[in-house]
């Protein structure tokens, strides 16, 4: 029985000379070293060799497991390392292949938009402001002397929070947030999200708006009028018409609606500009004293106007966007052109 041993130790060191690749001498452990394996099973046999040879015969049957195992491992780190180097002879790196793009994010066009208009009114010594979207009635309506019954509430699609307090529909309730903190004179733009129920080419629910104010001694409506048209140049360019046509707001009087001449057609009439050659951009007007009496100002004392334009709308003429909607999709194709 002894024998049988030795015969498995020799028939496993000859199988193990002819073997190269580490899954061949995987398998080779098993046959001869697992638990199916050969020397395992000659194991079982025990029983049947004389008592006084037991002793011998499991000795030997565990040194020939060493053994086998020792070499089987060398012949594994053997087999590994000469893997290893053919790989690396084999996967040469080719350092002119060019190297993967960089795939470079971009600003939206609202945000672009924004940030442009910001930086106009900065260098005309206007303090950029924020309020909250989320704007109590009062502020929204009431002290914009739109009381509770003024049909001027039909204009605007409000969403309700809860009574009394709703989505800003307009960013004016800045206006009035910082006139009750500071003093004249004060020259703030506020720039933010405004919301109304409205869904077609020209509307979203969600839109932006930048605030304007200007209150100080002496402020007129020529004022109103140069700081304006000084800003549609710089975003439109020199050449750029404004038309100033009168109009309503519970909060300015006397009151205007800016319009440009169409861009598109000059003024001929397309569809762009609905065939009337102008397009609307924004409302303003001088500060309706009703107004001032909210943040106790005095009338008598101080003037000033405000206005308020839709950047969405701004960056629609200026890149030549068709449909409002597209600026809030996120088709990344879309927004990739800005
Ligand atoms: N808040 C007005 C609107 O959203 C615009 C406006 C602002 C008009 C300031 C006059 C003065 O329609």
């Amino acid at each position: 029985m002894t024998n049988d041993l030795e015969v498995l130790l020799a028939k496993a060191d000859a199988e193990l000379q002819t073997l190269q690749t580490e899954e061949e001498l995987l398998s080779l452990r098993t046959k001869y070293l697992g638990r199916k394996g050969q020397l395992t099973a000659l194991l079982r046999n025990i029983a049947v060799i004389p008592k006084e040879r037991r002793a011998d015969f499991g000795k030997r049957s565990n040194e020939i497991k060493d053994i086998l195992s020792d070499r089987i491992d060398v012949a594994l780190k053997e087999a590994r390392n000469r893997k290893r180097s053919n790989d690396l002879l084999r996967q040469r790196i080719d350092v002119t292949l060019p190297g993967r793009r960089v795939h470079y994010g971009r600003l939206h066009p609202v945000t672009q938009m924004r940030r442009e208009i910001s930086a106009i009114f900065s260098r005309l010594g206007f303090t950029v402001v924020e309020g909250p979207e989320v704007e109590l009635d009062y502020y929204n309506f009431e002290a914009l002397n739109i009381p509770a019954d003024h049909p001027a509430r039909d204009m605007q699609a409000t969403f309700y929070i809860e009574d009394g307090i709703v989505l800003r529909t307009h960013t004016s309730p800045v206006q009035v947030r910082k006139m009750e903190k500071m003093r004249p004179p004060v020259k703030i733009i506020s720039p933010g999200r405004v919301y109304r129920h409205d869904s077609d080419v020209s509307h979203t629910p969600m839109f932006h708006q930048i605030e304007g104010l200007l209150v100080d001694r002496g402020v007129t409506f020529a004022d109103l009028k140069g700081v304006l048209t000084y800003f549609f140049k710089e975003v439109f360019g020199s050449e750029t018409v404004l038309r100033f046509r009168p109009s309503f707001f519970p909060f300015t009087e006397p009151s205007a609606e800016v319009d440009i001449r169409c861009m598109l057609c000059g003024g001929c009439g397309c569809r762009v500009c609905g065939q009337s050659g102008w397009i609307e951009v924004l409302g303003s007007g001088m500060v309706d004293p009703a107004v001032f009496k909210y943040v106790d100002y005095d009338p008598e004392e101080v003037s000033g106007f405000a206005f308020g334009l839709g950047i969405d709308r701004i960056a629609l003429l200026k890149y030549g966007i068709s449909d409002l909607r597209l600026l809030f999709e996120n088709d990344q194709r879309f927004l990739e052109q800005f």
